[in-house]
């Protein structure tokens, strides 16, 4: 472990998970509110350091979309069937550490991509958690070119694949012990909190985009914004106690999101501008009003 940095509601590591989840205690954690590397390409220390650079490697898009300048993104259409093989055996490794590490009927909420999710879900249930449905967000991405490369003129009328419309995140729940309400009482974990008494917790949400003044203060390229987080950690923990970990923090939208809340959260980042990002950017993502 390089660095780490703890105030009274939130600790974060500068780590790899894989390796510093197998360092904690079993039982510890109350839920998983997550953004994984799910291409695993991407975030490798090559690939970032090109995109650090701005030239070349997975990072690409146009630089014009639509006459607006974007950021890089990755490319996760790439993946080949030994990238896939390395996503499976990526969860199949991470999986089992987070089962470990969770109360029973704790839930993982684990944001993913049509493309790799399937391999994800097959590592959690081996890994013995339920697989409790999916969360769609609303939400049109710029991944992926859906025109035939090279052909885009010659093949106007053509998709290659689906223009991606949606976010999905994966859930998960470690099993019961005993019925729900036991659980609930024993662990405060086994469901999921209504965002009010008369509403029960959907699968289909419409939340706008990381806005400007987060990407200010946080300018990750996988920032998820304040609104989703706070509507989804706030869910994670149904009587809004416990301990929220996420082991990819990025730039630091859960820790954010659980601190605006008054939770307690525990974030890991294997990057180290990252984590300093994280550590400036969380106290002002707090502050920030949003709307979602
Ligand atoms: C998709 S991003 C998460 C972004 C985050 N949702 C946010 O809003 O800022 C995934 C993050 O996981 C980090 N990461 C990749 N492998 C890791 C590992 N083994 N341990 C900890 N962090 C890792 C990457 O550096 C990256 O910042």
């Amino acid at each position: 472990m390089r660095k780490w940095y703890r105030n009274s509601h939130y600790t974060i590591y500068n780590a790899d998970s894989l390796e510093w989840l197998g360092s904690e205690r079993a039982n510890s954690y109350h839920a998983v509110v997550t953004d994984p590397p799910f291409g695993l390409v991407e975030y490798t220390a090559p690939e970032l350091n090109k995109r650090r650079k701005g030239r070349g490697g997975i990072w690409r898009l146009p630089n014009a979309f639509d006459g607006a300048k974007r950021q890089p993104m990755p490319r996760f259409t790439v993946l080949n069937g030994h990238d896939r093989m390395g996503v499976l055996a990526f969860h199949l490794r991470l999986a089992p550490e987070l089962f470990r590490v969770l109360v029973p009927g704790a839930h993982v909420m684990l944001s993913s991509q049509c493309l790799v999710s399937y391999l994800v879900a097959q590592a959690f249930c081996m890994a013995g958690f339920e697989a409790r449905g999916q969360i769609v967000r609303v939400v049109k991405t710029l991944r992926g070119g859906d025109r035939p490369k090279f052909g885009d003129k010659q093949y106007r009328d053509v998709s290659v694949i689906p223009r991606s419309c949606f976010e999905l995140w994966l859930l998960f729940r470690k099993p019961c012990v005993g019925r729900v309400i036991e659980n609930l009482k024993r662990f405060g974990t086994g469901a999921l909190r209504r965002p009010s008494e008369d509403t029960p917790f959907p699968d289909l949400l419409q939340v706008p985009p990381a806005r400007r003044p987060e990407r200010a203060v946080a300018n990750h390229p996988s920032l998820k914004p304040q609104a989703l987080m706070r509507f989804l950690v706030r869910a994670s923990l149904p009587l809004g106690k416990g301990v929220v970990l996420d082991p990819f923090m990025g730039a630091g939208s859960t820790i954010a999101a659980a601190t605006y809340l008054g939770l307690k959260s525990v974030g890991v980042e294997l990057d180290s501008k990252y984590f300093t990002m994280a550590k400036s950017a969380i106290p002002k993502l707090v502050d920030l009003e949003v709307t979602g």
